[in-house]
Parts: structure tokens; C-alpha cells; sequence
């Protein structure tokens, strides 16, 4: 399946003539399962219509200043955030400039700099334009603000010469834009990620439950497979369908959960606990449907074992990340749990109730806003804080910190040992 399966992608178009290059690059696009939005500049208009890419894509197209953007249901901060991956194919020597000074006049400028997607610029344009001392500087000014450049490709162009400056073929950029989201950053691990909520059941129907929906551990088993990881996700019951990692284990109790956790932790590198375990269990499960027959009824409930300490407190133990949903003082909190419960990291989410200045992050939603922290030896080391997101965005990001603090942890430890 490809990498872009399920991926947001706004393609941005700019004037040039390879701009017709860009309708078949939505269509390749969204056959990878990809859903598309297009920007185009004023410029790309002249180029190609709009209507174009409206039927490619099946959404409105957005414009500098136009309404349609009110007309697609969506705001232009939100489609930076919505966004996966921006990719700009064609990208003009103008727009390269613009974007390598952080100039935001037009909206795809504008999105590009509010974004923390993974963005990609296809340069095209004619070989002169391309050879300028220039350009070539202004494309690595944003190769080094970790932009993908892809191409351009040399042969005949639009103007009659010949030289470098066309754009890639189609198939180039879709395989290149494919290849953005395979970092590598955890080749051959082993990983064993915990999602979702558990159920622990009262009598044959009922259950008590919490608000988890797998969105957030469902994004990391993804990332994490992206990064070159051999995933095993054990999850709590979930609406979701999973992704395709190595290994799926479906669960429902806290005490099923942690059968399957013992039993797949032996050559495991990196255990990441996003699953919001149940801390208690009914003691004594009705084996009838329990009868409305009491105005009254009391549940005898057990504390279930703490999963993640069994984990961290073995003693040949994977690298250990927790979460911690905490509705107040939850970065005090989460220290606390990352010291107490022996880990080496821990991911704080606000699950508090959502307001105006901060909307619904957390259980169940595609947002959140993460607080990370870890420790070396017992101590506290550092601290890291990503801001609202989509939770796939935030999972890459995360991949990208657990894999180095990793392998920081990693040459420490040999050096403690040798
Ligand atoms: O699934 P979503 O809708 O996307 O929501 C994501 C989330 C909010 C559930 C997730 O981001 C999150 O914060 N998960 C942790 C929930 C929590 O409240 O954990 P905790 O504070 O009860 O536990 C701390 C850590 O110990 C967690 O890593 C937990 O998995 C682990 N734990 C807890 C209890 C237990 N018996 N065994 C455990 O391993």
C-alpha cells in the first residue's frame, strides 16, 4: 500500500506550464488513496482552470482572497493544520523565492509558513532562471529549513531550449512525495505500542469504559511502522479500522491487555503506552445480566496491575513511553508519573473540558497538544512541547524525538556498561 494511503496533501500550483502536469498528479494522487486539496496562485490561473482540479480532487479549489475558501468549510489556518504534506508542483523561481525568504502574501505562501507539514517544492522553470545564482541560493535556504526539493529534470522545455529546469515526470514526484513519509528513523526496531481504552465487564452486557478512541496510539503504530519499525499494536476495543502494522492484537479487559503486552515484550525496543488503561476491575462479574430490581446498587471494584511498571521495571526493559491525560496541574502530574512509575518518557495531553482558546484536544478528537518530558537515570533530563495538531502529524513528530532520544539512551548505556 502506499505511504500516501489516508495522507492529507495540499498541492499547491503556481504559474508555469507544467501546471498541466499537475491535474494528473491529483489524480495519481488520490488513486494512492491520498485526499487532495489544491491552492492555486493567481499566476497558476493563467495556466490552467480551476475547474480542473475542482473535479480531480473533488473539493473546491482555494484561491488568493476568494470566498471559495468559506465556500470548502474550511479556514486557511486550519488547512495548514489539516495538511499531511504541502507539495508545490509546480513551484515557480517567484514562489521558491517568496518561500525561502518567508514571504506570506498570497495564501499558499501563507499556508506554507503556517504549516508544520512536511512540505515539497517541484521546481520548474526555464534553464537560466534555474542557473542564477539566485535561485540556486534560495533552494537551499529552504532545503535547509528541511523542505524536500524534488527535481528539476533537464531536457527540452516549454521555451524551445534545452537544459535542466523541467518539471519531474509525474510518477517521479508522487514516488518521491511517497518516500517523504518513510524517515527509517527506527529500521528493524521492534515496537510494542498499547491503544485504546480497555472494558472491564460487569455482568454479560455492561461494562465500565472511558472516552479513548485509539485515534492517538493508532497514529503512532502507523508513524512508526512509516519509520521502519516492526509494530506490534495491542489494542482496546476501537471504531477504528487498524493500520497496517506487523502484528495486530485486539483486547478488551486491562488483564487481557497486559497478557498481551508480557508476552510481546521480550524483543521489544521501545514500548509506547497510549492506552488508557482501566485502574480498576469489578470484583466479582455478574454471570447473569444484573436485574433492576435495587434503587441502589454498589460495585465491589479491585485495582488492576499497573501495566507499564510491570514493563519498566523488568530487569532487561525496552526504552518506556507513557502518556498521561490529565485534566489539572498536568505537567506536575506527568513528572510525577514519569519519576514514579520508572519511565523513561512520558507524553502529557490536557484532557480538561474544551473552551474558546482551547478547543477539544485529547480523548477522542484528530487533535492534540502534547507536553513531553524524560529523565536519565531517575532525574528529570528534558522537556518538549508540541502545539495543537492532528494527532498523525503530532505521532511523526513524536517517532522523530522517542527514535533519538533512543538512541541517545543507547550509546549511553553502552558507555556506562563498557
Ligand atoms: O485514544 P484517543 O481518543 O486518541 O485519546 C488518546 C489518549 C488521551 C487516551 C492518550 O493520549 C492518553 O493520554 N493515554 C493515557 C491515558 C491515561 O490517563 O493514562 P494514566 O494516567 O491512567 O496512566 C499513565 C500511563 O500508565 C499510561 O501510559 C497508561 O497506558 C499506563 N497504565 C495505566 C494504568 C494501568 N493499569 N496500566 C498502565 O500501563
Amino acid at each position: 500500500m502506499s505511504t500516501l494511503n489516508g495522507k492529507n496533501i495540499v498541492l499547491g500550483i503556481t504559474g508555469g506550464i507544467a501546471a498541466y502536469k499537475s491535474a494528473d498528479l491529483t489524480r495519481r494522487l488520490i488513486e494512492a488513496g491520498a485526499d487532495v486539496r489544491v491552492v492555486m496562485t493567481t499566476a497558476a490561473t493563467e495556466f490552467v482552470t480551476a475547474m480542473t482540479f475542482q473535479a480531480l480532487s473533488g473539493h473546491p479549489v482555494f484561491f488568493d482572497n476568494s470566498d471559495d475558501t468559506e465556500a470548502s468549510g474550511m479556514k486557511h489556518i486550519e488547512l495548514a493544520r489539516w495538511a499531511d504534506a504541502i507539495i508545490v508542483a509546480p513551484a515557480s523561481a517567484n514562489t521558491i523565492a517568496k518561500l525561502a525568504h518567508g514571504r506570506a502574501d498570497n495564501l499558499l505562501t501563507t499556508l506554507c509558513l503556517a504549516s508544520e507539514a512536511i512540505k515539497c517544492f517541484a521546481p520548474a522553470m526555464n534553464r537560466v532562471m534555474w542557473d542564477d545564482l539566485s535561485t540556486q541560493s534560495n533552494c537551499k535556504r529552504l532545503t535547509d529549513k528541511n523542505w524536500f526539493q524534488f527535481g528539476p529534470a533537464s531536457g527540452s522545455q516549454a521555451c524551445g531550449e534545452i537544459g535542466e529546469g523541467r518539471m519531474l515526470e509525474v510518477s517521479d514526484l508522487l514516488s518521491s512525495l511517497e518516500h517523504c513519509f518513510k524517515s527509517g528513523e527506527l529500521q528493524g526496531l521492534n515496537l510494542v505500542i498499547t491503544a485504546g481504552p480497555t472494558y472491564e465487564a460487569i455482568d454479560p452486557v455492561r461494562f465500565i469504559g472511558n472516552r479513548s478512541s485509539g485515534r492517538m496510539g493508532y497514529a503512532i503504530a502507523d508513524a512508526a511502522r512509516e519509520a521502519g519499525a516492526n509494530v506490534t499494536l495491542i489494542s482496546g476495543p476501537s471504531h477504528l479500522s487498524p493500520p497496517e502494522v506487523k502484528r495486530f492484537v485486539a483486547v478488551e479487559s486491562a488483564d487481557e491487555m497486559q497478557q498481551a503486552v508480557m508476552s510481546s515484550i521480550k524483543s521489544c525496543h521501545i514500548y509506547i503506552s497510549t492506552a488508557a488503561v482501566s485502574d480498576y476491575r469489578v470484583a466479582d462479574v455478574a454471570r447473569q445480566k444484573i436485574k433492576k430490581t435495587e434503587d441502589r446498587l454498589s460495585l465491589n471494584l479491585t485495582k488492576n496491575d499497573d501495566i507499564i511498571s510491570a514493563v519498566a521495571n523488568q530487569q532487561v526493559r525496552p526504552y518506556v513511553v507513557g502518556f498521561a491525560a490529565e485534566t489539572e496541574n498536568v505537567a506536575e502530574n506527568a513528572r510525577q508519573k514519569l519519576l514514579r512509575k520508572k519511565l523513561d518518557m512520558i507524553v502529557a495531553n490536557d484532557v480538561s473540558e474544551s473552551s474558546a482558546d482551547k478547543p477539544d484536544i485529547g480523548f477522542n478528537s484528530d487533535y492534540n497538544a502534547l507536553h513531553i518530558f524524560w529523565s536519565s537515570k531517575g532525574q528529570l533530563e528534558g522537556e518538549q512541547q508540541f502545539e495543537l495538531a492532528r494527532k498523525t502529524l503530532l505521532a511523526r513528530k513524536l517517532i522523530t524525538l522517542i527514535a533519538n532520544r533512543f538512541r541517545d539512551n543507547s550509546s549511553q548505556h553502552a558507555k556506562d556498561t563498557a
